[in-house]
């Protein structure tokens, strides 16, 4: 691992991962001397060897930004003296499905006792309103013996990273910049200024907490719309592709959403259990949170019961049949299988006694209720021994047209597929 470079940092993101490392990236680019801390000796030694492990951040960004001196480093130490630290770190969910703080802790009091006087501190993780002022504050305000607000600044600005998406990224999507105090909030609209395009002042931490559990909340309840259409359209004889289609034409007050196999990655599934938690705590119901759970949740296992049928009608035996998914990620293109769908898919199938194997270029190791499933490493072959295919990503690899003229059942979750023996949800 290369050593941390001598002397402060105008900037210390602390968790490279998804969020922090394109940050790093956005400011080093824009000369901004950034430092990197990680709990993961294999992430900070691998970003000093120039290897990403983000995707959307290759190995040349990476190596670009060593040139620029950044350094990536396990020691909190170098948090001291950096004029901005950013707090990126998971927000994950306990065992009973509510929000999960502890590695936002961990990383605020690792902070704290690092930061001096006229530090700016940025929460971008996701939580509810009123974590940074009620969570992290006080963890900032008893490590370091100063008052926020008075003595160093606190922020608050949710990531908004697409990962995957070549248009939007940091520098280009609209930032949410809030702050404890006016001067807080001024001073964070300074920080992200010269590499971020458009900046959006919220009039408070919460204000912008709430937006970014807004975005995605609205995202999840609408996928959970669609999908209950799309159960709906195939009970009733109708073609949930076409409809969507045709809805989708509308200039205005209509966004378009897709079904699919479930949702999945670290913030949709999660974001919304952070918002119905706290509300909760505070006496307020979620009704529509609620509903939508229940139907994003049962799309795996719907997946799962559809494919089983399909063998049925092909006179395939379940038990033993070869079933193969295509793109276990949990959307197309990126190589993220945090809360994917394709896991409960694998889990009903295998239950019923089918024999699963996937391929996806983007995945290496998949594992399944603590079972590596087998993975197919070409697809010609596996695609011609498999009894039923399912389509859960279409990864741009994936020759959609080839597809559609296999001479075996496809289950197409995503309406990509048109062909004699594709079946779509
Ligand atoms: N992934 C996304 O698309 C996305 C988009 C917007 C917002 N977010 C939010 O951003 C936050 C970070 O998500 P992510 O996807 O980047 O997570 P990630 O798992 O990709 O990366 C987090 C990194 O933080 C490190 N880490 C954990 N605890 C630490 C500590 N105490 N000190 C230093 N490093 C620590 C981990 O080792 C890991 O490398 C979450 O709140 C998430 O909800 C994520």
């Amino acid at each position: 691992m290369a050593p941390p470079a001598e002397g402060p940092a105008d900037l210390v993101v602390v968790g490279l991962g998804h969020v922090g490392l394109p940050l790093a990236r956005s400011a080093s680019a824009a000369g901004l001397r950034v430092l990197g801390l990680d709990v993961s000796a294999r992430v900070a030694s691998g970003l000093g060897a120039g290897r990403s492990h983000v995707g959307g951040v290759s190995d040349a960004d990476v190596t670009a930004m060593l040139g620029q001196d950044f350094r990536a480093s396990t020691d909190p130490e170098i948090v001291c003296g950096a004029r901005t630290v950013v707090l990126c770190v998971p927000t994950g969910l306990v065992a009973d499905g509510g929000p999960d703080l502890a590695q936002v802790e961990a990383a605020t009091s690792e902070v704290a006792t690092r930061i001096g006087p006229g530090t700016l501190v940025v929460l971008e993780s996701t939580s509810y309103p009123g974590t940074t002022e009620e969570v992290v504050r006080p963890l900032l305000e008893k490590g370091s013996g100063l008052v926020a607000g008075q003595d160093f600044a606190l922020a608050y600005s949710p990531q908004r990273i697409d990962p995957g998406n070549r248009k939007w990224g940091v520098e280009n999507t609209p930032k949410i910049v809030s702050g404890y105090t006016t001067d807080c909030a001024r001073r964070a609209v300074a920080f992200y200024s010269p590499f971020v395009k458009d900046i959006v002042l919220a009039k408070g931490t919460r204000e912008a907490e709430m937006a970014k559990l807004l975005e995605n909340t609205y995202r999840y309840v609408n996928i959970a719309l669609v999908d209950e259409v799309a159960l709906y359209c195939r009970q009733s004889g109708i073609d949930v592709w076409d409809v969507l289609h045709c809805a989708g034409t509308k200039p205005f007050g209509f966004g378009r959403f897709v079904p699919g196999p479930g949702v999945g990655g670290h913030c949709i599934p999660v974001d919304p259990r952070y918002l119905a938690a706290e509300a909760e705590r505070q006496g307020f119901s979620f009704r529509l949170l609620d509903a939508a759970r229940q139907v994003v949740d049962a799309m795996p296992g719907h997946v799962a019961r559809r494919a089983l049928g399909l063998l049925d009608e092909h006179g395939v035996r379940r038990d033993g049949a070869r079933v193969l998914l295509l793109g276990v990620t949990y959307k197309p293109d990126v190589a993220d299988i945090r809360e994917t769908p394709a896991r409960g898919v694998a889990t009903v199938l295998a239950e019923s006694g089918a024999l699963v194997t996937y391929h996806d270029p983007y995945v290496d190791r998949f594992h399944v209720g603590g079972t590596a499933l087998p993975r197919a490493t070409g697809l010609d072959e596996a695609l011609t021994s498999a009894d039923l295919v399912i389509l859960l990503q279409p990864h741009a690899c994936y020759d959609l047209g080839a597809l559609g003229r296999l001479d075996r059942p496809l289950l197409d979750t995503r309406g990509a597929v048109t062909g004699r023996f594709v079946t779509t949800l």
